[in-house]
C-alpha cells in the first residue's frame, strides 16, 4: 500500500528519501516520485513502476534539496500513471498521501468552480489545491494545513512542503499510520518506521486527529491546535533485520526464520514448562470475566484465527467466533457483555481490522458493555496495539515479504499461549495438560527445522505445478485453515488459481473440478481424521487428480502412481498446524519462483492494507 518518506535537513536528502522509498517497496506499489524544495523551487520526479526507475531519474536529474516529500503509489483514484503518481503540486504546494479522501469529488468540483485546474485524477490532488487556496488567507503552512483538514472526509496521512517556508514539514496523522524519525540537527517522517531505522532509532508515533511541524531542529505536534507532548521511543530493531542475507527473496529468509521467531515468541511467555506468572498479568482480572472470544482479522490472519477457534473451543471449553474484519465491520454484529475481542493482525495497521476494533469499542461503549479487547500483533507500536486493553506481540521481527509466513506461524504460536492463559485463569484446562502442550510447543522449533530439511523434494515436486492452473488444497480440522491458507499462498505469489477445502466438503462440490489436470494437496497429520482423509484420498484418485501429500512420517500414506508423499516429522496433533504450515508455503514459494513472478512484491497486492 502507499508509503510516506518525507524530511528536513541541513544536507540534500534526495538519497535518503530514495533509500526510504526503498524499505517501503515490500507494501506493495505501482509507482513513486518525490518533490525537493530548492532555492524557492519544487523540483519533483515521478515514475511509474518500480523506486529503481524513480531512482534512475533523479541520478539523471541530479535534483536535490534539504527539505522534501516522497511517496509510493498503490493506485486507488486513477490508473498508474506518472501523472496520478505523488507528490501532487498546487502552486508552490506539494503534498504525499496515503489513505482515501472519500468527500473529493465534492470537494474537487467547489476548487474547479474557483478555477483551479486539475491534472491527475487522484483524490490527492484536491489536497493541494486546498492549501494552496488557504493561504490566500494565511501566511503561515501550518495555519493552511489546519483550516484544510477538516474539511477532508477519510482516512488519511500527508506530508506537505511549500517553496516559502524552506525549513518546514507539515505532517497530518487522520487514520494512516504515520511515524516521525527524531534526527540530530535533521528530522524525518514516514508512515513506517522501517523506511527511516539506517537513520535513525528514536521515534514520535502520531496519534489520530494530530498535526505536526518539523523544521531542523524542532517537532511541535498539535491536537485540535494545542501543542502537545508526544514521548521519542528508542526502538532495538536493527538494520539487517530488515536485509534479505543470503536469501534470494525475503519470503525464504521469512520461513527459515520461523524456528527462532517462535522460539522468541514463546520465550516471554514460558518459565520451563509452565506458564509464567507474569505473562499477561495484567488482563488476568479481565480474562476470568470473559464467557465467550470474538476474533476479527483479514488474509493470512484471519487463517491463524479459524484455528485458534478450534483450540479455544477443544482444550478450554470457550466459545469462539471467528470473521473476517470487512465483513465484521458492516454486518452490526450483536456485541455481547463478556467477550473478548481479539483482533490478529502482523501490521496492527489494517483498515478493516481496525475499524471493526474501533466500531465495537464504540458500540460496547454506548450500551454499557463490559468488554475486553486485545491484539495479537508483531508491531509493538501499531494503532491497534496501542487501542486495545492487552496485547501479545508475536517476535517474528520485520517480515517484508507480502506473503506472510512467520508472521503467522508465531500468531498461531501466539495464540496458543492466550488459549492456555485464559484456560488456566479460569481452570478449564489443568497444570497438567498445559505443561505436555507447552513442552510440545518448546519442540516445534525443532520439527519446523526438521522439516526444512524437505525443501528440495518440495523444489522438485514444484515443477509440476509450474504448468497448472488450477489447484486444491485439501485438509481436516485445525487443517482445514491451513488448507485455505495454502491456497492463498499459492494464488497470491506464484497467481494460480488455487481452493482450500475442508475435505469433508469434497463431494458437496469440488470433486466436479477432478480431473488428470488437477493437483491436489493434502495435508495429513498424525490426527483423530487421519482415516477420514485417507477416504477422500481415495475419492480424489478415483477421478484421475494427482495427489501431493505432505503426511506424518508415521501416518502410513504411502508413494504411489500420481500420488507424491513428503513425510513431514511426527508432531502432537495440536499444535501440526505451526508445523504444516511451512511445506505449503515452501510449495507456494517455489512454484512462484519456476513461474518467475515477483516473489516478494506480488502485483496488485500490498503488506499492509490501510485502506479499505
Ligand atoms: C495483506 C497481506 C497479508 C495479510 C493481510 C492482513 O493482505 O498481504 O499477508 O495477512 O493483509 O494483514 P494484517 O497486517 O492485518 O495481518
Amino acid at each position: 500500500m502507499c508509503g510516506i518518506v518525507g524530511g528536513v535537513a541541513e544536507r540534500n536528502i534526495s538519497n535518503i528519501l530514495i533509500e526510504g522509498l526503498k524499505r517501503l517497496e515490500y507494501r506493495g506499489y505501482d509507482s513513486a516520485g518525490l518533490a525537493l524544495i530548492n532555492q524557492g523551487q519544487v523540483l519533483r520526479e515521478r515514475r511509474v513502476g518500480k523506486v529503481a526507475n524513480l531512482e534512475q531519474a533523479v541520478l539523471a536529474s541530479q535534483v536535490s534539496g534539504s527539505l522534501g516529500i516522497a511517496h509510493t503509489r498503490w493506485a486507488t483514484h486513477g490508473k498508474p500513471t506518472e501523472e496520478n503518481a505523488h507528490p501532487h503540486i498546487s502552486g508552490n504546494v506539494a503534498v504525499v498521501h496515503n489513505g482515501i479522501i472519500e468527500n473529493y469529488q465534492e470537494l474537487k468540483d467547489d476548487l474547479e468552480a474557483l478555477g483551479y485546474v486539475f491534472t491527475s485524477q487522484t483524490d490527492t490532488e484536491v489536497v493541494a489545491h486546498l492549501i494552496n487556496d488557504a493561504l490566500k488567507t494565511t501566511p503561515s503552512l501550518l495555519e493552511a494545513t489546519r483550516q484544510v483538514v477538516p474539511q477532508l472526509k477519510g482516512a488519511y496521512a500527508l506530508g506537505i512542503v511549500h517553496t516559502d517556508h524552506p525549513d518546514e514539514l507539515i505532517t497530518v496523522r487522520e487514520g494512516s499510520p504515520l511515524v516521525i524519525g527524531v534526527g540530530i540537527g535533521e528530522n524525518f517522517i514516514s508512515s513506517d518506521q522501517l523506511a527511516l531505522l539506517p537513520i535513525t532509532n528514536r521515534f514520535i508515533y502520531l496519534e489520530e486527529g494530530d498535526i505536526a511541524r518539523l523544521t531542523r531542529n524542532s517537532i511541535e505536534v498539535f491536537i485540535d491546535g494545542q501543542l502537545i507532548d508526544r514521548p521519542v521511543k528508542e526502538l532495538d530493531a536493527t538494520v539487517s533485520n530488515a536485509s534479505k542475507g543470503e536469501y534470494k527473496h525475503y519470503m525464504l529468509k521469512e520461513i527459515y526464520e520461523q524456528p527462532e521467531a517462535i522460539k522468541q515468541t514463546i520465550s516471554q511467555a514460558l518459565n520451563g514448562n509452565a506458564l509464567r506468572e507474569d505473562f499477561l498479568a495484567s488482563a488476568i482480572q479481565d480474562f476470568a470475566n470473559i464467557q465467550q472470544v470474538q476474533i476479527i482479522a483479514c488474509g493470512t490472519s484471519y487463517h491463524a484465527g479459524m484455528i485458534a477457534k478450534y483450540w479455544f473451543e477443544q482444550l478450554i471449553d470457550l466459545p469462539c467466533q471467528v470473521e473476517i474484519a470487512s465483513e465484521f465491520r458492516y454486518r452490526s454484529p450483536v456485541i455481547v457483555n463478556n467477550t473478548l475481542y481479539v483482533c490478529i493482525s502482523q501490521s496492527g495497521e489494517t483498515a478493516d481490522t481496525l475499524a471493526a476494533l474501533r466500531d465495537t469499542q464504540k458500540r460496547a461503549a454506548a450500551k454499557s458493555l463490559n468488554i475486553t479487547t486485545m491484539t495479537i500483533c508483531n508491531v509493538a507500536t501499531s494503532s491497534m496495539v496501542r487501542e486495545t486493553n492487552h496485547s501479545l506481540l508475536t517476535l517474528a521481527g520485520p517480515e517484508i515479504g507480502v506473503a506472510s509466513t512467520k508472521a503467522f506461524t508465531t500468531q498461531l504460536a501466539a495464540l496458543m499461549l492466550l488459549v492456555l492463559k485464559i484456560g488456566q485463569i479460569k481452570q478449564t484446562i489443568s497444570d497438567t495438560q498445559i505443561a505436555e502442550i507447552v513442552a510440545e510447543l518448546w519442540h516445534t522449533p525443532k520439527v519446523i527445522l526438521d522439516t526444512l530439511q524437505n525443501d528440495k523434494e518440495i523444489l522438485r515436486l514444484s515443477e509440476l505445478f509450474v504448468e497448472k492452473q488450477h489447484c486444491l488444497f485439501l485438509g481436516r480440522g485445525t487443517h482445514f485453515p491451513i488448507a485455505l491458507e495454502g491456497a492463498l499462498k499459492l494464488k497470491e505469489i506464484s497467481y494460480i488459481h488455487a481452493e482450500g477445502y475442508a475435505a469433508g466438503e469434497l463431494k458437496h462440490g469440488p470433486l466436479a473440478l477432478v480431473d488428470n489436470d488437477m493437483p491436489v494437496v493434502i495435508l495429513a497429520p498424525q490426527d483423530d481424521m487421519l482415516d477420514k482423509l485417507k477416504s477422500n484420498m481415495e475419492e480424489v484418485q478415483a477421478r484421475g487428480g494427482e495427489l501431493f501429500v505432505f503426511a506424518d512420517e508415521n501416518s502410513g500414506i504411502k508413494a504411489k502412481d500420481r500420488q507424491h508423499v513428503v513425510y513431514v516429522p511426527s508432531v502432537n496433533a495440536i499444535l501440526a498446524p505451526i508445523v504444516y504450515s511451512v511445506p505449503v508455503q515452501l510449495l507456494s514459494y517455489h512454484v512462484a519462483v519456476l513461474r518467475g513472478t515477483d516473489v516478494d512484491q506480488p502485483r496488485n497486492l500490498a503488506k499492509s492494507v490501510t485502506v479499505e
